[in-house]
């Protein structure tokens, strides 16, 4: 089992369980275009993100980290009329692509970016309604700053999910000194003390390579 058997196998999936969508297409080209990273969720990743939404009747979703917004148009399927997407991007650059491509995508109503550092941005939120989910997929050094103000904006039996939790196994690698690995981490030692949240992380492989996925549910001081 290799790499290319789990693109492979990947390629087999989407073709048949996400057909030919035009929106997110259009959304990767321009991401492509503009040569934004190509560090996205995969397509099985963001259809299960949106199903994870969905499931969860969220009415209210957060992001942190936004790209070209291709994981926020998945996202922002699975909110039913009348809900609403903040999501936070530091770049400028990658703001201007995923507005395009969430208007595109007939999201520009629903999906409000907000440029800057999430770090800053985050705090304004608690004057805001709560969330039912957040993703958090920024730098990942500020992960654990990320979930701990997560854990703040969510209603109680709502979920978090991080992105990149296992890096190829570099996760349990003690010598290396990665920062993003690092903020790894510092995030799950967090959430293994955390009273009011119970959590679990997913290895996966795919047309990303091999990582992981933390799925948390929020559920007040217990
Ligand atoms: N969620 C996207 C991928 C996000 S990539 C998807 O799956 O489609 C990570 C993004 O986080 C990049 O666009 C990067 O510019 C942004 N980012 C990095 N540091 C940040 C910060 N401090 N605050 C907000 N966004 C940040
Ligand atoms: C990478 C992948 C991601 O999903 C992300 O959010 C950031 C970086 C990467 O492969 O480098
Ligand atoms: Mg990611």
């Amino acid at each position: 089992m290799t790499p290319e058997t789990w693109t492979a196998v990947d390629d087999y999936l989407t073709r048949l369980l996400i057909p030919a969508d035009a929106a997110l297409d259009e959304a990767q080209r321009a991401a492509a275009e503009a040569a934004l990273p190509p560090i996205s969720v995969s397509p099985q990743q963001g259809k299960f993100l949106h199903l994870l939404a969905r499931i969860g009747g969220a009415r209210r979703i957060l992001e942190i980290g936004t790209l070209a917004g291709y994981s926020t148009i998945w996202l922002a399927r699975a909110l039913p009329p009348g809900g609403t997407l903040v999501s936070l991007e530091f770049d400028a650059k990658h703001a201007a692509v995923a507005r395009a491509n969430l208007a595109r995508a007939g999201f520009a109503d629903v999906v409000d970016i907000r440029v800057g550092r999430a770090i800053d941005a985050l705090p304004a939120l608690q004057r805001e309604d709560p969330f039912d989910f957040v993703f958090i997929d920024a730098d990942k050094p500020s992960t654990p700053d990320y979930f701990d103000w997560a854990l703040k904006l969510t209603r109680k039996g709502g979920v978090i999910v991080v992105d990149n939790v296992v890096r190829a196994g570099a996760l349990i690698d003690s010598s290396g000194k990665d920062a993003d690995v690092e903020g790894m981490r510092r995030f799950l030692a967090r959430l293994a003390r955390e009273t009011g949240a119970s959590g679990s992380v997913l290895q996966t492989v795919g047309s990303k390579g091999y990582d992981g996925l933390a799925v948390v549910v929020v559920q007040g001081a217990s």
